[in-house]
């Protein structure tokens, strides 16, 4: 690990209120970032989400939270606005119709500038994190910040005639390439982000993973490092009392049926309507399947002030009671399970180990780390069970050869794939699930963060001053 101090910028402190006291979220890039944010000196910045009470400091976790406070006004135009009714729905391709006003964007520029500014002082390697923050490498560097500053997308990047509809593309794309590194999940994220350069700027000279900005005289290293989760401690918990409890009353819950698994954010982006067609023609064409097969869908809730996330919302809830209607055989209970809420750690550990196929089926999505949790918790226990996932995911990349890959849009051939993925014979699911969980095994979250960290660290060692030319851009 680099010796330097960390200062990570995300939208979100990497801290909860339980019970009424701060700690340390439970997730995975939480627990990777530790080693390397205990260096002395390390902060996170992030928004503080609205509590008035948030500490400096939280007991267990040795960093400094520099908390950004936004008013309703800042949280409309920033967060719900620009961050997530235009950058969101563009970097997934448009896949919803992105939304271009130009107060939102002057609220989101505003807020960006004031994460670049909470932290300047000390050097240190800067890592700025997502979509929400586009604009705060340029700006740390127009400050002044001493030290390497990388930026990680953890979306998509879409292609080039994609990502020009944005009114605002040349100040994105300015913002993002004041970085001395920018990375993403894929290969196929990382490229179109390079083609996007050359297509809409004329400063720029690209050579294998370095973009030559002429002007600046510098050079941003481009990268493709797929995120994970901390293997090890999924695979432990997964075989752990508390998971095994719950996993021995869900089996006599469902006792005679096959279980099919969808676990999202509430979000568009998410394929669960499509799934649900999917599941729905399934129903329509094998008539036993009705008393022998059941769906379970967690949506966890999420962004409902936002209009195109309620509708979503309305049209799975109505899907959910149109299949039920249809197809619960009298006396029997009813094929999709639906819970519209957050699940415990356990529960969710018991559902991945329950589950005969796991669905993660995407319209679009920067990685899905539920498909690796599912791989993790099905291989630690020795389970059998299926990963249809869909081609558009980044971890379709890594499970290319051993998920049941489909286009999510295509809901008869989604329908077949599912029905593939209950034939198959237990020991080839078996023997796929192995594969897949070594694989995210030997590329876990830790060596996410030491690829990353490496390689800011050596991209842009040197102190840095602001020169004229990048405090005008700002
Ligand atoms: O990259 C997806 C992302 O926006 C993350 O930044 C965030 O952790 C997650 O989705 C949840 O979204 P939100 O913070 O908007 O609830």
């Amino acid at each position: 690990m680099p010796a330097l101090p960390l200062v990570a910028y995300a939208n979100r402190l990497p801290v909860q209120k339980i019970r009424g006291g701060w700690q340390a979220s439970a997730g995975g890039l939480v627990a990777a970032l530790r080693p390397a944010l205990e260096t002395r000196g390390s902060a996170w910045v992030g928004w503080d989400g609205g509590a008035e009470d948030m500490p400096r400091r939280v007991d267990g976790l040795d960093i400094e939270l520099a908390s950004v406070s936004l008013s309703r006004r800042e949280v409309a135009g920033y967060y719900h606005g620009f961050s997530n009714s235009t950058l969101w729905p563009l970097l997934h391709g448009a896949i919803e119709q992105p939304v271009f006003d130009p107060g939102w964007w002057q609220t989101y520029a505003a807020v960006n500038e004031r994460f670049a500014a909470a932290e300047t002082g000390r050097r240190a390697i800067r890592w700025v994190h997502d979509y929400q923050l586009m604009l705060v490498p340029e700006l740390l560097r127009a400050y002044g910040a001493r030290g390497p500053i990388g930026f990680f997308l953890h979306t998509p990047f879409p292609p080039p005639e994609v990502f020009a509809r944005l009114p605002w593309r040349a100040q994105i794309l300015a913002g993002l390439l004041g970085a001395d590194v920018v990375s993403f999940h894929t290969d196929s994220h990382r490229d179109n982000f390079v083609r996007t350069c050359l297509a809409l700027r004329d400063d720029v000279e690209a050579k294998a993973d370095r973009l030559r900005l002429l002007d600046a005289n510098r050079t941003v290293i481009t990268a493709a490092h797929p995120i994970s989760i901390d293997a090890a401690d999924f695979a432990h918990r997964a075989s752990g009392a508390g998971a095994t409890r719950r996993l021995n009353s869900l089996r006599q819950q469902f006792e005679g049926r096959r279980v099919l698994l969808g676990v999202d954010r509430l979000d568009y982006t998410k394929g669960i309507l499509e799934r649900l067609r999917a599941l729905e023609l399934l129903l329509e064409l094998r008539r036993p399947l009705r008393s022998t097969l059941a769906f379970l869908q967690v949506a966890v809730p999420s962004r409902g002030e936002i209009r195109e996330y309620r509708q979503l919302r309305a049209n799975v809830e109505q899907a959910v009671g149109r299949i039920n209607g249809r197809f619960t055989e009298p006396g029997h209970d009813v094929p999709v399970h639906y819970l519209h809420r957050g699940i415990t750690p356990d529960r969710l550990l018991a559902y991945y180990r329950l589950a005969d196929a796991c669905l993660v089926t995407p319209l679009s999505d920067g990685m899905n780390l539920v498909a690796k949790e599912f791989v993790t918790a099905q291989g630690a226990t020795g389970g059998a069970g299926a990963l249809v996932l869909s081609e558009f995911t980044g971890a379709a990349e890594e499970f290319r050869d051993d998920a049941l890959l489909c286009n999510p849009f295509d809901v008869d051939g989604l329908a077949a794939t599912i029905e593939l993925a209950l034939e198959l014979e237990d020991d080839d699911r078996r023997a796929r699930i192995q594969r897949m969980a070594a694989t995210v095994a030997e590329n876990d979250v830790y060596a996410w963060v030491e690829r990353e960290l490496d390689l800011i660290a050596r991209a842009g060692g040197g102190t840095r001053r602001a020169s004229g030319r990048e405090r005008s851009a700002a």
